[in-house]
């Protein structure tokens, strides 16, 4: 795991955003699997600005790392993030979009068809963000880290993290999401996690000085050359060392 240490919000967003470009200018069809959240604003504010400004996603497929429990165009799902940040917001279209459909009845049957699609498109690159408790994806600790795709129930800490994120009461909030497992966020060929922010400084902390251990979600990436985590100085406050 390489760890890049950068000063705030804004750089941080940038050092991702030009890793994925990378992605997207070197091969020929980049598949690329994204999420959503407060920390990958700026990265898709970056992502809209280039698209606009010429850089060519018409060959590109996206797949998303999650989605949650509830009607789709609820102002919390991915779709609807990714629709408002993103697709909404672009002269041109990437050639495919994928999105998990967490309105339906059988969520078994949608992981089964999601996970097809990922067998066929091996990713180039996944964009993660990181848990107040260490999750990626829905990954909650605890998760075996040879997990598949699932739907994962959300912790008391994420559920919270949700109702700030999208302004929304208890009742509203989702409790459950269908998540790529770690089995499928660690199958792409770059991984880079992005983490910004005060309250992310002691997950922060068990992520880059803590034990490799499912209680510690994001720790597997300790193990995983292609994996870059990129931290601000907020979020990098409790490490014993940042060089
Ligand atoms: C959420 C989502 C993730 C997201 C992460 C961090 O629960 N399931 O996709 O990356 O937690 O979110 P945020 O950037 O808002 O802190």
């Amino acid at each position: 795991m390489n760890t890049l240490f950068v000063k705030d919000y804004d750089e941080m967003s940038q050092k991702g955003f030009e890793i994925f470009r990378e992605v997207i200018e070197t091969k020929e069809n980049p598949i690329v699997s994204i999420n959503t959240g407060g920390t990958t604003r700026g990265f898709y504010k970056l992502l809209v600005e280039a698209v606009n400004d010429g850089l060519d996603i018409s060959n590109t497929t996206i797949f998303v790392l999650d989605e949650y429990i509830g009607p789709k165009n609820e102002v919390y799902t991915v779709y609807t993030y990714i629709h408002e940040n993103f697709l909404d917001l672009v002269d041109t279209q990437p050639k495919e979009v994928h999105f998990i459909d967490g309105s339906i009845d059988n969520p078994d049957a949608e992981i089964e068809r999601y996970k097809r699609l990922l067998d066929e498109h091996p990713r180039d690159f996944q964009l993660l963000g990181l848990g107040t408790n260490g999750h990626i994806g829905a990954n909650e600790p605890g998760t075996p880290f040879d997990a598949e795709m699932f739907l994962a129930q959300h912790t008391d800490s994420t559920i919270e993290s949700t109702m700030k994120e999208y302004d929304i009461s208890r009742e509203k909030t989702p409790t459950a999401m269908i998540t790529l497992g770690f089995k499928e966020i660690l199958e792409a060929e770059k991984i880079v996690l992005m983490i910004s922010g005060e309250h992310k400084a002691e997950a922060t902390k068990t992520l880059i000085e803590g034990e490799v251990t499912e209680n510690n979600p994001a720790s597997i990436l300790q193990q995983y050359e292609n994996a870059t985590v990129i931290i601000d100085e907020e979020a990098a406050s409790m490490l014993e060392k940042t060089q």
